[in-house]
């Protein structure tokens, strides 16, 4: 079978007035059929850009993607994308939210009533699944910010996407509500059978979720190094305190510090607040000591 994502020398330049900004540089990355893989990397080292050509919102300027064994020219019901922002219709209910796919509604003409009969049954199949039923006929402003999301997921859900793309979907939950998601897609990759390709800030998140954590680093955005997570394939939220798991983190940490050329030690910021002028011409400590 068909690896469900294929890359092979991929680059996209960006040209800004006179610069040109390398993106992607030479990726080239496989991703296995229903594999969970999440992307890490400092900001700007093209892990936004890498998933919007796997959707193929951007395209690439050389290499070969392909999805499913076939080659990405533009988006397709094979592919679909979930954001930060839920960017929910407020105007309709979650149900119809679900419903309404952009790739089926542009297709409504040719649409006999046994797809609406099968595209409602599928609706009202995800509500459940997503623990969206006592919220099946509320607008999104009457959502939490968790609910919200899981409505995004269950629409991008719909049409049955063999790979989810997933671009820092749980940057805006607090915590613990992050968590119950982790678990929650975790499950419904698994029960749908999906690939996804998960972009986060958080390494946490992207161990807990990834069989396979693959660390960009920028300035030219590129893939620095890619770590096999070395937990059994059924998470819970305890393999976060194995020393496995915390090693891992370290490492990753470790990595994504020095590649994103952004020091934070103690030294460097006390020689920084010597060097910076004084506008109230008292010490360090009379500053400090003044309430
Ligand atoms: N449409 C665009 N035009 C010009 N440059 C762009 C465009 N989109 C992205 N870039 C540049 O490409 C590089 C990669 O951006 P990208 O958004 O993919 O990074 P990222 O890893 O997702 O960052 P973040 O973690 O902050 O979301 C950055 O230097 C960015 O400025
Ligand atoms: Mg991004």
């Amino acid at each position: 079978m068909a690896n469900a994502v294929h890359c092979r020398g991929v680059w996209k330049l960006f040209e800004a007035g006179t610069t040109r900004i390398t993106a992607l540089q030479n990726v080239s990355l496989d991703i296995g059929d229903g594999e969970f893989v999440t992307l890490v990397g400092a900001s700007g080292c093209g892990k936004s850009t890498f998933l919007r050509t796997l959707a193929g919102l951007e395209a690439h300027t050389a290499g070969e993607i392909e999805a499913g064994g076939v080659r990405i020219t533009g988006p397709g019901v094979d592919r679909a994308m979930v954001f930060q922002d839920y960017s929910l219709y407020p105007w309709l209910t979650v149900t119809e939210n679900i419903k309404f796919t952009r790739q089926l509604s542009a297709h409504t003409r040719d649409r006999t009533s046994s797809d609406v009969e099968a595209a409602a049954g599928r609706a009202e199949a995800l509500v459940r699944l997503m623990g969206l039923a006592a919220v099946a006929s509320a607008y999104p402003n009457q959502l939490s910010g968790g609910m919200q999301q899981r409505v995004a997921i269950a629409r991008a859900l719909m049409s049955r996407p063999r790979i989810l793309l997933m671009d820092e979907p749980f940057g805006a939950l607090d915590a613990q509500t992050r968590e119950v998601m982790h678990d929650l897609i975790l499950h419904v990759s698994e029960l749908e059978h999906c690939t996804v390709v998960f972009v986060t800030h958080d390494v946490e998140e992207a161990i807990y979720l990834g069989r396979r954590v693959v660390v960009m680093a920028p300035r030219p955005g590129r893939i620095d190094s890619i770590y096999e997570v070395p937990l059994p394939a059924r998470r819970v939220q305890d393999m976060k305190h194995t020393r496995a798991f915390l090693e891992l983190k370290t490492q990753i940490l470790e990595r994504i510090r020095s590649t994103s050329g952004m020091r934070t030690d103690t030294d460097l910021l006390q020689k920084l607040s010597q060097r910076a002028p004084d506008p109230s011409g008292l010490s360090t400590t009379e500053r400090t000591l003044d309430p």
